[in-house]
């Protein structure tokens, strides 16, 4: 099929794009969620998965249906490493190859004539993560060429994980979310600071009285950003650095932000991830990081992160979610929707990501920016 050929759900969005991009790697579970003898079950991008530790340790990802009679391999156990399905005991490793027939003899041919779907999947940053797609079609690429560069370097960057969450909500509307001039609005309580230097403990709330406040559009090479100023034009600190490299969205459903929480820290950068379980819920996993070489500079960013960043992005997370919810469906949301010149940014993100997905019908795949996957931020100085 050719890329203009492809019937849309709603005006932008072509069949398919509502459960996902494949052929990228995801960040499906952090690495404690997933124990030496217990499989889990996640669904992702439409499709039910089965994750599981093989003898060495080593993730193994695989469609949860057992190719004998369609039970969930979720539901068996972890034997010598490989993954025993429950209901007759077909035993599986991670490439899907199944092993054992336990009524046959155990070097019988026939277990060779039987296979599960499996998916590359590998361990980085205190992440499991599985290339979700057809690898005979598309080559997996190394996982380090397509994550940000702060995962693989722990001596140099020190990364706080946020608690994974689950929102109601299509995965497109909730990366529409991440627009760079609703902040200032949406997250006006919880954001918005004094302009003075933070001592410890929680940042004091900006006084500037909601009513008063007004949003100062501006171009950046980092796309369209709003400032918070009060009714004279005074702006209010929000920390969102306007002077930053590389793109604020990376493919597959990478958003960076960098951000200096309160006036004179160190500014840290919270990547995010926002991919479909199915078309109507929505998984985050986020980190927040600096780049921390020394004990003392370590130190500082943890309870940075303890005091302010944490607590904050959890109600930034919450209010982004309640919105991102409040929308509808998809095609709900974009049948009433009007877009105004600030929305140009979120709009060029639409058309990458639709891109990204036509271009796999020409046999073809678009790879995340990788000069986007390196620390983003300019200047470390206060
Ligand atoms: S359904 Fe899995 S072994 Fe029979
Ligand atoms: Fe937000």
């Amino acid at each position: 099929m050719k890329a203009n050929e492809v019937a849309e759900l709603v005006p932008g969005v072509p069949k398919g794009l509502e459960t996902g991009l494949h052929n990228y790697w995801y960040p499906i579970l952090k690495s404690e969620d997933l124990s030496q003898n217990k499989p889990v079950s996640i669904k992702c991008l439409g499709e039910d998965l089965v994750v599981w530790r093989d003898g060495r340790g080593l993730p193994g990802v695989l469609f949860d249906r057992c190719p004998h009679r369609a039970a969930k391999l979720s539901l068996g156990r972890v034997l010598e490493g490989n993954l025993q399905c429950a209901f007759h005991g077909l035993r599986f490793d991670k490439t899907g190859q199944c092993v054992l027939i336990p009524w046959e003899p155990d070097d019988s041919a026939s277990a060779q004539e039987v296979r599960a779907r499996s998916y590359p999947a590998q361990e980085l940053g205190s992440y499991i993560w599985a290339y979700l797609g057809d690898p005979a079609r598309f080559p997996p690429p190394p996982l380090l060429d397509e994550v940000p560069e702060e995962l693989s370097r722990g001596d140099e960057f020190l990364w706080f994980r946020m608690p994974t969450e689950v929102w109601d909500s299509n995965w497109l509307l909730a990366i529409d979310g991440g627009d760079g001039f609703h902040a200032v609005t949406l997250h006006a309580e919880t954001q918005a600071v004094e302009e003075r230097p933070w001592e410890g403990g929680k940042a004091q709330a900006a006084s500037a009285p909601l009513a008063e406040r007004r949003v100062k559009i501006v171009q950046t090479p980092y796309g369209v950003r709003g400032i918070a100023t009060d009714r004279e034009g005074k702006p209010i600190h929000h920390g969102h650095l306007l002077t930053v490299k590389g793109d604020r969205f990376i493919l597959p459903c990478i958003s960076t932000n960098v951000i200096r929480p309160v006036p004179g820290v160190e500014p840290y950068v919270s990547r995010l991830w926002q991919f479909p379980v199915d078309d109507k819920q929505t998984i985050i996993q986020r980190f927040a990081v600096q780049r921390a070489t020394t004990a003392e500079a370590r130190e500082r960013w943890e309870r940075l992160f303890q005091e302010v960043v944490k607590p904050r992005l959890q109600s930034i997370s919450r209010e982004d979610a309640v919105i991102a919810e409040s929308q509808g469906d998809l095609v709900t949301a974009r049948t009433h929707e009007h877009l105004f010149e600030p929305d140009l940014s979120m709009y060029e993100v639409r058309q990458r990501i639709n891109d990204a997905f036509l271009v796999q019908l020409e046999e073809r795949r678009m790879a995340p920016t990788r000069d986007s996957l390196v620390w983003p931020v300019k200047s470390t100085g206060p």
